[in-house]
């Protein structure tokens, strides 16, 4: 219907649709009209006042059978729509496959690094929000119909190796580190820094470690790629806990035979300019600090890997875009690099090459455990989370079955909900009862949402979702207003898409439930009467379906109970 409103909108005001889907709103009240078409945007161009405008675009429109009243108020134009139709619109648009979906990205391929860890350092927090972002992302972005590619540039290759394999071998075991794996290299670590202090002739023998690495030395690899190994173990427990997986492992590492290509090309376009021994770009006509491509002793840095990076995936994927999620303290690092991709001659760096930052996360009077000190791991969230639910379920609903995991359902989810509740840029400040609130703005209670749903479906066994509806049953104040809010659902998704915003969709998913909650108490389901229930049960369905796709998008399950 929203189509049809554009059209006539279109004909009578001669404006092109596109114009008119742009300005045409959804009132934030159901008073003020099913749809509003302010005028302030056609006053200069028409030279009119707004309401006069809206007053002749409503003359124009005239009768129409699908409005039951044109109201002006102000510089708007207030279209009420004949109910019954609306809701049948409304019903029939929230009912096809796939509902929320778009063809727009077909053909079309994404690349997403995120998470991406370093080796050897602990999963913590904040690569934590950058695997629950770019997850959501390429869900979302698969939505709308695109191809994604989840990349995972593991931080594996770089001077601590060197510094690691010094620490290894003279402090370590294998016994130890295959005992307590990532903890113990870091461990390895901090210790190396320690003793370096010291000794600063440790420094030259971590170089010439790592410049074995650069150089193929059997024994330095082995050990590395062994650092590499169990660190990735221990990140795919994590991941196996988030249930999200990736297309590709490709980490600094890879790049590393792929450095020298992209210094010849820098050489090439002359671009290359030395610096007390190193070779950097010159970026200051762009108000940025050079981008370091080479060290005076010929290695290459982070930059210089991500710069490879980049060819390589648009040599192989050819992508519309590439996001990086990260911290937002990587700013300047990929302003850098994309600038000088696009020095190379690429114009295309400047659309497709987006850095997506996001806020701190601070644990503000969260009790986490912690392994060791003050290091936290993500892992350890995930898992008291699931413990809580746990307790919580034990307490309130003993009998439950697949009670580990439902409170792994809930428990992960509700974490990822919170994380995704706000933009992104914002920090995120963590404390359990916020999190886990069965009542508040949180994960668990959209997913008992749907429990509720899905509840009140298996009470009602003669339901038929493909059964006749008698729209005209469905005309309660509440249920349009449910109604309402599920058919905004492919818009928010294209939305959330254009901004990068998964909190799009998850303040999405509060609505819905919360619009499901008002309907709930005012319109009961189980009635007597079969036409009324079936119309009611059939909006139930779709409130249900919404809601598990939605939570979807932000990669969180549903329980059919909790
Ligand atoms: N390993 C980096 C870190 O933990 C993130 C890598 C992001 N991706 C990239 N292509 N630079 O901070």
């Amino acid at each position: 219907m929203k189509n049809q409103i554009i059209e006539l909108i279109s004909n009578a005001a001669e404006l092109d649709k596109e114009t008119v889907a742009n300005i045409l709103e959804i009132p934030p009240k159901a008073d003020m009209g099913d749809y509003a078409f302010p005028c302030f945007q056609l006053a200069k161009t028409l030279r009119k006042a707004p309401p006069m405008i809206a007053a002749d675009i409503a003359e124009k429109i005239g009768n129409v059978d699908i409005i039951d009243r044109l109201e002006v108020k102000g510089a708007y134009l207030n279209f009420f729509l004949k109910k019954e139709m609306f809701v049948k619109s409304m019903m029939e648009n929230a009912s096809v496959d796939n509902f929320g979906a778009s063809t727009v990205g077909n053909g079309k391929t994404i690349c997403i690094d995120y998470s991406s860890p370093n080796v050897a350092k602990n999963f913590h927090v904040g690569h934590l929000r950058t695997t629950i972002i770019g997850n959501s992302l390429y869900k979302i972005f698969s939505k709308l119909g695109y191809k994604v590619e989840r990349i995972n540039h593991l931080g594996d290759w770089g001077t601590q190796f060197g510094k690691l394999i010094v620490a290894y071998k003279a402090w370590g075991s294998k016994e130890a580190v295959e005992k307590d794996g990532v903890a113990e290299l870091m461990r390895l670590y901090v210790k190396f820094h320690e003793e370096a202090e010291k000794d600063d002739s440790l420094n030259d023998e971590a170089r010439g470690w790592f410049t074995k690495m650069e150089q193929g030395n059997e024994e330095a690899l082995e050990i590395w790629q062994w650092f590499v190994d169990i660190s990735l173990k221990e990140y795919k427990g994590t991941y196996e806990l988030l249930g999200m997986e990736f297309d590709h492992y490709l980490g600094e590492s890879f790049y590393r035979d792929k450095t020298a290509d992209v210094v010849k090309r820098l050489q090439d376009a002359n671009l290359l300019k030395e610096s007390e021994g190193a070779q950097i770009v010159d970026l200051e006509e762009y108000n940025m600090a050079p981008c370091l491509i080479m060290k005076k002793d010929g290695s290459s840095i982070y930059a210089t890997r991500d710069l490879a990076a980049i060819f390589y995936r648009k040599e192989r994927w050819n992508f519309e875009k590439c996001l990086y999620v990260t911290g937002q303290e990587q700013k300047l690092h990929f302003a850098q690099v994309f600038k000088v991709v696009e020095l190379l001659g690429n114009e295309w760096a400047k659309d497709s090459l987006v850095h997506i930052p996001y806020g701190l996360v601070s644990l503000e009077g969260a009790k986490l455990s912690t392994r060791s000190g003050n290091i936290i791991y993500a892992e350890d969230i995930l898992k008291e989370a699931i413990e809580k639910v746990k307790a919580t379920i034990e307490e309130k609903n003993p009998s439950l079955e697949d009670k580990d995991e439902v409170a792994k359902i809930v428990g992960v989810g509700a974490i990822l909900f919170h994380d995704l509740y706000n933009q992104r840029i914002k920090d995120v400040s963590f404390k359990w009862d916020k999190v886990l609130n069965f009542d508040g703005e949180t994960g668990p209670y959209v997913q008992y949402t749907y429990v509720r749903c899905a509840s009140i479906l298996r009470n009602v066994t003669d339901f038929n979702p493909d059964a006749e509806i008698d729209y005209s049953k469905l005309l309660d104040e509440e249920a349009i207003a449910l109604l309402k809010e599920i058919s905004r659902f492919p818009q928010v998704v294209l939305d959330a898409a254009e901004k990068y915003e998964p909190c799009i969709i998850a303040r999405f998913a509060m609505d819905v439930a919360q619009s499901f909650s008002r309907f709930y108490n005012a319109c009961r389901i189980n009635v007597e009467d079969d036409v009324v229930r079936n119309a009611r049960v059939k909006l139930v369905y779709l409130t249900k379906n919404t809601l598990k796709d939605a939570l979807d998008l932000l990669g969180i399950q549903c329980p059919e109970q909790m």
